[in-house]
């Protein structure tokens, strides 16, 4: 094809400085741009690329069979009185592990002590700490008794351990979620709201009783609170995501 040598150059000088008066926009707008429109085009085109792959979808879906297995590992320390009181703001699970003794007691003195809530903030909050199996018990037999001895102690003194099944690791997580749902419909209905916590985070429980109780009084419901990883698409290589 045949170009004009003068078209040419005025052609590419056009696309240059279009190309500038772009980015100068971007520039201006780049906080916007960054949380807006780069997060979207970065989820949507995972979304629509990596997803529209059957073959990387099938191999990471499981059966309704194996789901449903997840969620109905047998309980080892339950207590389904927990939550016998009528008027329940928020059942706060959170998140254990076997070992971590001290964490949950320090969140039983600290921001953690319902009755200390009750009579300051004067509301009724459930903290439920939600736990596993020690990942080594079955290797380890004295692990395992210690174990047991001292998790049952703590759940005799404070009640409000529940302990299912399943080996307590990290990409077991899912499952741990899966028993808190469960508990919830079996032992909580009523609660107004739940939540899902860790047992090393603080909870500034005052500013968050005052929040729940605004939402309450506007009676919301199907209201889901959390941080929004916009563009944050799952992981899809499938030696990160592992459960059963
Ligand atoms: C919880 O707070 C009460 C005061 O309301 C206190 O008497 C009690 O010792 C505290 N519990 C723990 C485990 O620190
Ligand atoms: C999750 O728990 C189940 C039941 O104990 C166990 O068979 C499985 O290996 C665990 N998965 C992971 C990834 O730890």
């Amino acid at each position: 094809m045949f170009m004009n040598c003068r078209r040419v150059k005025k052609w590419h000088f056009l696309q240059l400085v279009s190309m500038c008066c772009v980015m100068s926009v971007l520039m201006v707008c780049w906080d916007h741009v960054d949380n807006q429109v780069v997060s979207h085009v970065k989820s949507y085109s995972y979304r629509y690329l990596i997803n529209s792959y059957d073959f990387i979808s099938k191999s990471l879906s499981v059966s309704p069979e194996q789901a449903a297995r997840f969620g109905s590992y047998p309980y080892l320390l339950n207590n389904k009185d927990i939550c016998k009181d009528k008027d329940i703001l928020l059942l706060l699970f959170v998140k254990s592990s076997p070992g971590n003794f001290r964490r949950r007691q320090a969140i039983r003195s600290t921001w953690g002590n319902e009755s200390y809530i009750r009579h300051k903030l004067g509301v009724i909050i459930k903290v439920v700490f939600v736990m596993g199996v020690h990942p080594d018990v079955h290797t380890d037999s004295l692990l395992q008794k210690i174990m047991h001895k001292e998790l049952f102690k703590e759940h005799m003194n404070h009640g409000d351990l529940v302990q299912q099944d399943f080996l307590d690791t990290f990409h077991n997580l899912t499952v741990k979620l899966l028993l808190q749902f469960r508990w919830m419909h079996e032992n909580c209905v009523h609660t107004h709201f739940l939540m899902s916590a860790d047992d090393d985070v603080f909870i500034h429980l005052p500013n968050l009783v005052r929040y729940l109780q605004d939402l309450r009084r506007q009676n919301v419901r199907n209201l889901w609170v959390g941080h929004v990883h916009r563009g944050s698409p799952p992981i899809r290589r499938r030696d990160s995501f592992q459960i059963g």
